[in-house]
């Protein structure tokens, strides 16, 4: 914990759309009349029919449900793309930096609309309509925006699968929505090097037989692949065939936006599923206040498109807002460790949205590969999907923005759709490692174990007491789930999951997931998913997986494995599980330790006791609590003794 406070500048407060005073008022309006205020800003986007109700929702566990805006229309491309045809047809809407720095483009407002209805019409012409589903799994090129948004314009659901996912975990995904088109590119490029995409794609498309009818296949690196007669089709060739105009499609404002796959603690990955409306002007509106967007501003996020930042505030927020958004195919460190820095100069990137993981990479290398470079164009920085460490903090506001730019260090989920706790620019002051305030309309509240409403300063587990427009409305294909998940741990509030800490200031404090996720380099994974991969290896009979902290992934994965009997524990068996691992969920889940071990520590009911095993994976053995409930408690001393190095 940092106790430094930094306040707002003069010229922030002058500036920005709102300064503090402002905020107060307009949160105090917002939780105290959730109605009125969603009726005015619900007005931020085209509606086809106005919509006259605006909040419907339930938290109660028997009636879980949520509806924003519920008797209007509109359609989100329109939003993002045609509404701003007039004003700004010739503004650059997308910059794209390609992984080489020799590749970038330029994409106005015009060629976007242009682009996107040509999509539209691809997939029209490959069978999708309106409630169709659409799995993408593209590397990060343009086109996966216009991919996205021909869906939105046509009323199709899209999944977007992260280009880091294995065959098996596509496949899962592409299974449970039930996709009858993928989208696809030959291969991917990231650190100069090459992504096996579409081999990915045809692995998953047998391995769920039935599902996929047609497979899009964009050109990106123009390597040779296999083209299934029938199914696969390059998009040039499809795109040569249909027309150019496609009008967009009339959507109430609760049909289904989008799917993304996210870990929980139990089970396999979920659908979270967003809708049309609520989630438009939620993170339009975040987008526009959190990084008080102006006209003229260049904006950078540099999440993927296959992750929810991706969505909300590289293709839906700054579109829905007519930004220009610069989408980066590449990695921090290639071709150098500036490049970053050497991005944010060459397009003159004012806000730069990031995570702490790659700070933390960035810091190991030293000052000189960011002084180096200007980065004079830059006003804002903002992080998001971990806790920001002070020191990394104060790193990113010191060396990156020169001691000049404030840093919004923005909580939210996947399930949030947008932004909920988090300053804004020229309001809060801020404190190194806090996301501070709730956005409009939030309501957290902290509670302890039981249930019980913490006031003042306090620590427990953060819940948010009513739903805002951007929450998430279900688990696709499984309501019963998205009820348990969420609204059944304390009834009649939707649980994050996270614990948080609320300092005197009313600031609140991320400290972390309380229940069986890890975050691991701002990627959330669940252990049990780590878990049954490792026991679907034939020589694994047991595992268990709990994070450690790990100095620049924020956390790492630690793995105790029992093997089969008669199973040797050799060096080369734990490469082989590391591989493994990768093989069936995907590179972001390798475990980083595995820790053979004969035997777990079990209740007497064969229970796995998971906090002592968080505690020797912490290097925290000398406070195992209390272990007199286990069966037999020498696995204990085993297990200390043969603990993992962490360093
Ligand atoms: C989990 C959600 C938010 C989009 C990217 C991740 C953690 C996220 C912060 C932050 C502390 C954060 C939480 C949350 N998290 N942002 N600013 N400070 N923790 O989305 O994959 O759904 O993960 O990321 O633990 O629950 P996600």
């Amino acid at each position: 914990m940092s106790d430094k406070l930094y306040p707002v500048s003069g010229d922030w407060a002058a500036r920005a759309y709102v300064d503090d005073a402002k905020y107060k008022a307009m949160y105090e309006a917002s939780v105290a009349s959730p109605e009125a205020f969603w009726a005015e800003h619900g007005k931020r986007i085209d509606w086809m029919k106005p919509f006259t109700k605006v909040k419907n929702t339930s938290y109660a566990p028997d009636n879980v449900s949520i509806k924003w805006f519920e008797d209007g229309t509109t359609n989100v491309s329109y939003n993002c793309v045609d509404r701003h045809l007039a004003k700004r047809g010739d503004q650059v809407a997308i910059i794209w930096e390609g992984d080489d720095p020799k590749d970038d483009a330029r994409i106005t407002y015009r060629q976007l609309h242009a682009q996107v209805m040509k999509w539209a019409n691809v997939l029209k012409s490959q069978g999708v309509k309106k409630g169709d589903r659409v799995t993408i799994y593209l590397p990060m090129i343009p086109e996966a925006a216009y991919a996205m948004l021909a869906c939105t314009r046509i009323g199709a659901i899209h999944s977007i699968v992260f280009g880091g996912f294995s065959p098996d975990s596509l496949a899962g995904r592409i299974e449970d929505a039930g996709t009858s088109v993928v989208i696809t590119a030959d291969e991917g490029l990231r650190g100069g090097r090459k992504v096996p995409l579409k081999v990915n794609v045809d692995a998953a498309v047998e391995k769920a037989p039935g599902v996929v009818k047609s497979v899009i296949v964009v050109k990106r690196t123009g390597s040779p692949v296999a083209m299934a007669a029938g199914r696969d089709h390059y998009y040039t060739d499809l795109a040569a065939k249909v027309p150019d105009e496609c009008p967009p499609e009339e959507m109430n404002a609760e049909d289904p936006l989008f799917i993304l796959y996210t870990s929980g603690s139990t089970g396999k990955p979920k659908g979270v599923l967003h809708t049309t409306g609520g989630y438009l002007v939620y993170a339009s509106m975040t987008h526009q206040y959190v990084f008080d967007y102006k006209d003229g501003d260049i904006y950078w996020c540099t999440a993927d498109v296959g992750w929810v930042t991706g969505h909300s505030y590289i293709v839906y927020g700054p579109l829905a807002n007519g930004a220009t958004t610069l989408m980066f195919e590449g990695i921090p460190t290639y071709p150098s460790i500036s490049r970053f820095w050497d991005v944010v100069d060459k397009h003159q990137v004012n806000t730069f949205y990031t995570a702490p993981t790659a700070i933390r990479s960035l810091m190991g290398a030293g000052e000189d590969p960011v002084k180096k470079t200007s980065r004079s164009s830059l006003r804002l920085l903002g992080s998001v999907g971990e806790p920001i460490n002070p020191e990394a903090w104060e790193w990113y506001h010191r060396v990156v923005g020169d001691g000049r730019c404030p840093i919004v260090d923005t909580w939210w989920q996947t399930e949030t759709g947008g932004i909920l706790i988090t300053p804004l620019p020229g309001a809060t002051a801020l404190k190194p490692g806090s996301a501070t305030r709730p956005f409009f309309g939030v309501k957290p509240e902290v509670v302890d174990a039981e249930g019980k409403v913490l006031s003042g300063a306090c620590e427990g587990n953060l819940v948010i007491a009513d739903s805002w427009p951007g929450q998430m409305r279900t688990v696709f294909g499984d309501h019963e789930r998205f009820v348990q998940t969420y609204f059944s741990t304390y009834a009649g509030k939707y649980f994050t999951g996270d614990g948080c800490r609320r300092d005197a200031d009313g600031y609140y404090w991320i400290t972390g997931r309380v229940d069986d996720v890890i975050n691991v380099s701002g990627h959330r994974m669940g252990t049990a998913e780590v878990e049954s991969a490792l026991v679907a290896h034939p020589k694994v009979s047991e595992a268990a997986v709990v994070g450690y902290p790990h100095d620049i992934k924020g956390q790492g994965i630690y793995a105790y494995v029992t093997l089969m009997s008669g199973e040797e524990p050799t060096e080369e068996l734990r490469k082989e599980l590391v591989a493994w691992v990768r093989k069936e969920i995907g590179p972001i889940a390798s475990p980083d330790l595995i820790q053979f071990s004969p035997g777990l520590p079990k209740t007497r009911s064969g229970k796995i006791m998971r906090r002592i095993l968080r505690k020797i994976a912490e290097d925290e053995f000398g406070s195992l609590g209390d272990t007199s409930t286990l069966a037999d408690p020498a696995v204990v001393d085993d297990l200390i003794s043969n603990r993992q190095n962490r360093k």
